[in-house]
């Protein structure tokens, strides 16, 4: 196997301060998580405490195998969109293993607005539920919610993708034999009462776990019964009487332990179709990528140097390396892990195009997943590339791209525009999961060409109109559209409205992607349908 050479010299004043600029922007993704995992306001969360509840982290640490990692998906969702809600949206989402099993873990916080559900609140469910019914994970829901978030409405009730889709999901996910368990941690209503209703088996926490469609106060108010809490929907009544859940536990860690024992019963746990290698460090420190991706977003990265710090041993079997080389092609692999890459290193012509159809075809064929490190401007124009065929040769990009149904991940690592975001394997092509890097930008095209064709449209306007405007009235037009841009393209923009997983460091890259091949290498095969490839 080849190992990247690199080219790299880490001794001069532009890797120093591209590397002290890429670190500054790691210490505002850590800050920002910091804010998610504190969770609701102080007062709220000593409320919960006092009254013997764990706080949501807690009992997802409790659930999980000691020592085991938790991959935390989505922990941005929601930044910025809501008063006096911090990232996450008021809800956990995640990968972790219990009693030696992967399983999806969904937690309320009911610190957080009674742990209700705002419009992201639900996406980030739904989208947890995707995750784990792509690759049959069961999925433990950690259930503390007053259900909706009534002034959201508009984002939770009609459409699909909101609430309902929960419900829809879970449905579907329990008819193609997806194991769902559900805690009943704290007073659950209307949509929060739905979820452990709809799962196989419930656990509910005695004196602190309450499930009704409607409280007592609204039971007073719609029939005029006076009925205490216990009575309408205690764990002991559920329990015993109504036979809504399962298994009555004493207290939080009880309950965690009971479910602990239900997932060692859910059968046999998936082996995996693939034999990983012995694992090997990249030949190359990972954080030199810090001083390899320019401060100024202007400046290409050269993506060979990225792509020798992200695999092991730094060892590429390089497809096709003389061929469309502005994008690369090539076998390595993540902590043992077999992947086929594809990462840009320029504009995507016709030859780069072609080359990586025909590399996802022989992924395919070879039942190898696909990881796609985006950083494109987007496909070439002009007459050259037009009377070359271009638009068929993207065709035949996105018609392999699409169709392959093995495991297939993005990491957008740097600014990637128009068709070339969405042929790298953009979100509407459903990737199993998607990341941004700090460094990672991504919109219909960049801040300035925005401007610039916002711009001419106008001129034209003003051509035909008979007026004219000044060079101040032209930059006055078009600095908003730049910041407009600039704002959408940021990568807390994509991981607040949940266009990607997750906003993750270069460092923590190989660890997130080689748990997700593990798990996807647990799922069964899908067989692969390409559409037609125009020739
Ligand atoms: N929609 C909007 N806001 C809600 C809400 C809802 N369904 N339920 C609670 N909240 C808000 C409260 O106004 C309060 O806001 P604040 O922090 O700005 O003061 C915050 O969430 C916490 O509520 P609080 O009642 O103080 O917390 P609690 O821990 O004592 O009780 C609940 C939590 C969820 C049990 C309780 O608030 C409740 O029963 N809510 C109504 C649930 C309901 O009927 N849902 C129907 C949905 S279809």
């Amino acid at each position: 196997m080849t190992i990247l050479k690199t080219t790299l010299n880490t001794a001069t004043t532009d890797f120093a301060e591209n590397d002290a600029h890429y670190r500054r922007r790691i210490d505002e993704l850590h800050a920002l998580r910091r804010t998610q995992r504190i969770g609701g306001p102080e007062k709220v969360r000593a409320r919960h405490t006092e009254k013997g509840k764990m706080l949501p982290r807690e009992r997802v640490e409790r659930l999980i195998d000691p020592g085991t990692p938790f991959l935390e998906l989505g922990e941005l969702a929601g930044l910025g969109k809501y008063n006096d809600v911090p990232p996450g949206a008021g809800i956990i989402t995640g990968i972790g293993m219990v009693s030696g099993r992967h399983c999806m873990i969904i937690a309320n916080d009911a610190t957080i607005k009674g742990g209700t559900y705002f419009g992201m609140t639900t996406k980030k469910h739904v989208r947890a539920q995707r995750i784990a019914w792509n690759n049959r994970l069961p999925v433990i829901t950690l259930v503390d919610s007053g259900g909706a978030f009534l002034p959201d409405q508009e984002n939770i009730f009609p459409d699909e993708g909101q609430f309902g889709s929960i419900f829809h999901n879970q449905v579907g996910m329990s008819g193609d034999g997806i194991p769902q368990i559900a805690i009943v941690m704290g007073p659950c209503t209307a949509g929060g009462a739905y979820i452990p209703s709809l799962c196989d088996e419930v656990v509910i926490v005695r004196g602190q776990g309450f499930m009704y469609l409607g409280g007592p106060e609204l039971t007073f108010a719609a029939t005029g019964e006076k009925v205490d809490a216990e009575t309408l929907g205690g764990g002991k009544m559920h329990s015993s009487v109504s036979g809504v859940t399962d298994h009555l536990a004493e207290n939080d860690a009880h309950a965690l332990a009971l479910t602990r024992e239900i997932v060692l019963h859910l059968g046999e746990p998936p082996l995996p179709r693939k034999t990983p290698a012995t694992p090997k460090p990249p030949a190359y420190p990972i954080e030199e990528i810090y001083g390899i991706v320019s401060r100024d977003a202007k400046v290409p990265t050269d993506n060979r140097e990225v792509v020798a710090r992200l695999l092991d041993g730094s060892e590429f079997h390089e497809f096709k390396p003389l061929y469309g080389d502005t994008l690369m092609t090539g076998w390595g692999r993540i902590h043992g892990h077999e992947v086929g890459v594809l990462a840009n290193n320029g504009v995507l012509f016709v030859e780069s195009a072609l080359k990586a159809a025909h590399f996802i075809n022989l992924c395919v064929q070879r039942d190898i997943p696909l990881l796609f490190l985006a950083d494109v401007n987007g496909f070439m124009v002009g007459r050259e590339a037009e009377q070359a065929g271009i638009a068929k040769a993207g065709a035949k990009m996105i018609t392999a791209m699409s169709s392959a149904r093995v495991p297939k991940f993005t990491v957008i690592t740097g600014g990637s525009y128009g068709a070339g975001y969405l042929a790298m394997l953009g979100r509407p092509f459903q990737p199993d999961a998607m990341f941004i890097w700090p460094s990672g930008r991504a919109a219909i095209m960049g801040p300035e060409q925005a401007a610039s064709v916002l711009a001419q449209v106008r001129s034209q306007i003003n051509d035909r109109e008979g007026t004219s405007w000044t060079a101040e009235e032209e930059e006055a037009f078009k600095a908003p559209i730049r910041k407009e841009y600039e704002t959408f393209q940021d990568p807390y923009n994509f991981a607040s409205n949940l266009w990607a997983d997750s906003v993750i460091e270069p460092g923590e890259t190989r660890e997130t992607l080689a748990l997700l091949l593990d798990i996807a290498s647990r799922r069964p095969k899908v067989d692969t349908n390409f559409g037609v490839f125009r020739f």
